[in-house]
Formats: C-alpha cells, structure tokens, sequence
C-alpha cells in the first residue's frame, strides 16, 4: 500500500469512515487513528503496531460535549469536569466509567473505564468535528519502539502499511498525554505522567496524587506500566542528572543526549543538546523522541542519556528515559 503526507482533512475523514487507519498529527505526538467503535479498525490497528490486545486504547473527541453517551454521566468525579475545563483541548487523558454497550471492549481490553482524551492539534479537531464518532489512537510506533513526533517518523516506521497520514508538522510537546485515573475520594491519580505536570493538575485540583506504591503492583494491564517502551534500538545506558556523573565512553562508538550542554570528549555530531545554556525542560521534552530517533540511526554501539531534575515534567521525561533503556 502506497502512504501519501498531505494536509487535506477531508480525504482523512473519508478513509476513517470507510474503517481505514490516518496517522494523525496531535500536540503530543503523532497517533495511528482508527474507527473508535468499528471492531475491523480496531483490530487493524492493534495488527499494524503489533500491538498486545490486552493494551487498551485512548479514544479522541472534538470536545467534553462528545463525551456524553460514551461515559457513564453518575460515575464521573466532580474533579473531572474540573480538570476537563481547565485543560481541554490539552495533552490530558481521564480514565472514566465506560458505557459497556457503545465503547467496544477491544478499545478498554475489557476494563470498565475508558480513557478519553480532546486533543488540541487544529487539524486534528478539524477532523473530529467532521467525524461523528470518536478516533482510538494510539502512538504511531510500533509496539515498544519511539513515538513519532515529525511526519517523517511515521512515514519511516508505518509507511506501506496505512494509507495517509495527516502532515500537522512537528508536534509541539513532544511527550504522551498525562493519563489520569480517580482514587476512592474521587481525587486524580496520575497512571501516567506526561506533558501536564503533577504540580499544574495539583493547581487545578490540590489532592491530585501519584500512585502509591500498593497501587502500581496491582496491575500491569497498560503498556505504560510495562518495564520498557519507548525504546531505541541501540543499547541506552542513564546518568546524572549532571554531566559529572557520565560514565566512562568510547569516543568513536558512542552517542549521547544531554540536557543543557554537551558531554566532553564526544565528538558534536554524536550528540544532540535538547535545551542548549537553558536548561528548559519544555523545550527537552518537544525534541527528546526525536532526538532518540536521530541518535538511533547514526549506527552507533552505544547511547548514553542524561536525566533531567525531577520537577515539573522532567518527572515525565526520566519516565520515557527509564523506559527507553530497560530495553537493553
Ligand atoms: O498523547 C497521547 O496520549 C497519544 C496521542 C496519540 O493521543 N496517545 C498515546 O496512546 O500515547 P498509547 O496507546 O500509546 O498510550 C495510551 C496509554 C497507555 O499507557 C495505556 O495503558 C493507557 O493509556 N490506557 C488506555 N486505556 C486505559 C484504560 N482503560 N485503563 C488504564 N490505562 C489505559
Ligand atoms: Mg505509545
């Protein structure tokens, strides 16, 4: 199948209509989008990122107003419509009580809530609001490797595979949507940190939470829960935060991500600086997956990567960072 990049909404809803998959550009990153109530896109979906079925999908609506019917309308948290209203449109996943008869079970791989997201991107809501039904999408990777961020990595890692994908240009904060769950008081818990920090959530609604230790035993249904993700091919190895603590390196074999300066010693074009002299974690996090794509095909032996501060999303990149190099 031939993968043509364009701009052209309309075609997008077309080819969504008839059950095909559209990369969608969000202000995240990238998704592979399908039919969110049509069991064939679904299933295709889950083929094309050779992805496990028991990893559930986030489905995407124009606004909070498409909401209704889909989640059930007494088991949403009063802190939810809070959260909805202060960051929708936004890089904000809820996790809410499904209807069981409208939202398929191959969406939630069977569990009771759904996660729904209302994405930002203006050529993404352009064509949810031509669509009247929700889109499932999940990150345009395959399963376990990097999100895409520019159309070019869709194009290299999808391409033949779906028919469009939809060019909104690089994506503007570069990391996954904050998944967020309700605990027993109805206060938000972060399942997965992302582009909203715990600390912006906790200004909205002060008893927003992590998960507690107890909490993230129970289970690992959700690839955000699994030990590794995100990962580049070559062999990631962590330090820092600081350039100090850099582990010793071979010069000619090696790669590095560093944060606000580059690592000593290495040659500059093996290296890509996320926030030069700044220091600015916004910043980091907009090129991070693509900065692991460019360091991924330079061929190297090794990748070494520099953690960042533990404020603010820096929480959420040390995530991916963690993630990425569990792989091994
Ligand atoms: O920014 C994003 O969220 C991007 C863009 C495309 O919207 N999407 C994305 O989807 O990152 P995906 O499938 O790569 O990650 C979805 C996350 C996973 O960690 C998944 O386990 C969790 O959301 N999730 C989805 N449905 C869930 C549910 N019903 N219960 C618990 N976790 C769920
Ligand atoms: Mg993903």
């Amino acid at each position: 199948m031939e993968t043509l990049l364009g701009t052209d909404v309309a075609r997008a809803a077309a080819l969504l209509r008839a059950g095909e998959l559209v990369a969608i550009p969000t202000e995240t990153v990238y998704g592979l989008a399908g039919h969110g109530l049509r069991e064939d896109s679904l299933q295709r979906i889950f083929a094309v990122k050779g992805r496990p079925l028991s990893n559930p999908l986030i489905l995407h609506f124009a606004s909070p107003e498409h909401l209704g019917g889909y989640v059930r309308p007494g088991a949403v948290p009063a802190a939810a419509h809070t959260l909805l209203a202060a960051f929708s449109p936004g890089p904000l996943t809820l996790l809410l009580s499904r209807e069981p008869a409208v939202v398929p079970d191959t969406v939630t791989a069977g569990l009771p809530d759904v996660a729904v997201r209302i994405p930002a991107h203006p050529l993404v809501q352009q064509l949810l609001h031509q669509l009247d039904f929700p889109l499932a999408a999940p990150s345009a990777n395959p399963f376990g490797y990097i999100s895409p961020t520019l159309p070019e990595h869709v194009l290299r890692q999808l391409g033949g595979k779906i028919p469009y994908v939809l060019d909104g240009g690089p994506c503007e904060a570069g990391i996954e949507s904050t998944v967020v769950g309700f605990g027993p008081a109805g206060e938000p818990v972060v399942y997965r940190p992302g582009a909203i920090s715990l600390e912006a959530l906790q200004q909205v609604v002060p008893t927003a939470r992590l998960r507690t230790a107890a909490e993230k035993a129970q289970r690992v249904a959700s690839p955000g829960l699994l030990p590794y993700h995100y990962s580049p091919h070559t062999p990631l190895q962590l330090f820092g935060p600081g350039l100090g603590a850099a582990p010793a390196f071979e010069a000619g074999s090696t790669g590095a991500l560093t944060f606000r300066e580059p690592l000593p010693g290495l040659p500059l074009e093996q290296q890509v600086v996320l926030s030069p002299g700044r220091g600015n974690l916004a910043e980091a996090a907009h090129g991070l997956y693509a900065a692991l794509h460019h360091l991924d095909g330079l061929g190297l032996q090794h990748l070494l990567a520099e953690r960042f501060p533990e404020t603010g999303i820096g929480m959420a990149l040390n995530e991916r960072l963690e993630k990425a190099a569990a792989r091994g």
